[in-house]
């Protein structure tokens, strides 16, 4: 079959399940309250002398924020900053003039949020050195994100179910060791978290709609995109070190990764599925190693893992060690 006649194919199946997907976004409308920014941070014109009250306190509380959560609220933050790949991949891989686009418009709505919320809570409370933080946010931007998909669209929602369920942890830990420190940014995270589990739903349950139309198809861009979850951004200088801090701090790493990949498995029900062809079954015994597989990979950088210093710009350098003591 040529790449074309497979891709045409893959096309008629996600129209096939807009029906599908109209009821999964009417489920996520029924399920959602949709809170605005605004609501943790005020900032508008009318201002009242207890609200400015409340952001002096703030900043004082978020003073003592250590620098690992810094990192890890700078490598959300980022992350939510990437929208506009991700919209753009959305909007290329899922088509327009469908019930798809009309997800990806309220689906960036309600992402676009996430960047504000947390945007302004780093500048209320001043929390980094903004000039180099908006630089990193401009590269990242400026780099790009163009990931190998080789226009199939049934790895942007495997994709997408992975990223959701991820970033939902990574608030949420983030926000759980934050609240020793200020529970506002808690309460922001918590919000945030509370969204992407929602997405997630989402996502989960159109892939399950191609597991049912198309599983064995539907497991083998499955299982290209997840034994490793490329962010964009991951080549840009210092990002991986970020990753690596957030890791050491035990906020998000490797073995959470795993934890994500097992619960979309899971959710999936891959290990239920009976596939009638051989190419079914040889994907879905390879996507059922996937979480072995992370599980050594996350042993090993454990095991490689040295006493490590690290600084960055938008926390104006301050160094940051983590020890770790060889057997
Ligand atoms: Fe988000
Ligand atoms: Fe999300």
């Amino acid at each position: 079959m040529t790449a074309s006649t497979e891709l045409s194919e893959k096309r008629e199946v996600l129209t096939s399940l807009e029906p599908l997907v109209e009821k999964l976004m009417q489920r996520h409308l029924d399920e959602r309250r949709l809170w605005m920014p605004s609501e943790f941070l005020p900032s508008s014109e009318g201002i009242t002398d207890d609200q400015e009250q409340y952001l002096t306190d703030l900043r004082e509380r978020a003073r003592g924020l250590p620098d690992p959560v810094r990192v890890s609220l700078a490598l959300n933050l980022l992350t939510e900053e990437g929208l506009p790949h991700f919209h753009r991949l959305i909007a290329v891989h899922l088509g327009h003039g469908n019930a798809w686009e009309r997800w990806n418009f309220l689906w960036t709505a309600e992402e676009d949020r996430h960047g504000c919320a947390l945007h302004d809570y780093v500048r209320d409370t001043r929390l980094f050195n903004m000039e180099a933080f908006e630089k990193l946010q401009y590269l990242y931007l400026e780099a790009g994100f163009d990931p190998e998909w080789h226009d199939d669209p049934y790895q942007l929602l495997a994709y997408t179910s992975l990223q959701e369920r991820a970033t939902q942890a990574a608030h949420a830990n983030t926000g759980k060791l934050a609240a020793n420190y200020d529970p506002v940014i808690q309460r922001i995270l918590g919000h945030i978290a509370a969204d992407e589990s929602r997405h997630f739903r989402f996502y989960r349950d159109a892939f399950c709609g191609l597991l049912e139309t198309d599983s064995t198809r539907a497991m083998q861009s499955a299982l290209k995109v997840t034994p490793r979850l490329a962010m964009p951004g991951h080549n840009i200088a210092g990002y991986d070190d970020m990753a690596d801090v957030v890791h050491r701090a035990g906020i998000y790493g490797p073995r959470d990764y795993r934890k994500v990949v097992q619960q979309c498995l899971d959710s999936w029900g891959i290990a239920d599925l009976v596939p009638s062809d051989a190419a079914g079954r040889e994907a879905q015994d390879k996507l059922m190693a996937v979480p072995a597989r992370l599980d050594k990979l996350a042993s090993l950088i454990e095991r490689r893992m040295r006493s490590k210093s690290f600084s960055f710009d938008f926390i104006n350098r301050r160094v940051m060690e983590f020890e770790i003591e060889v057997a």
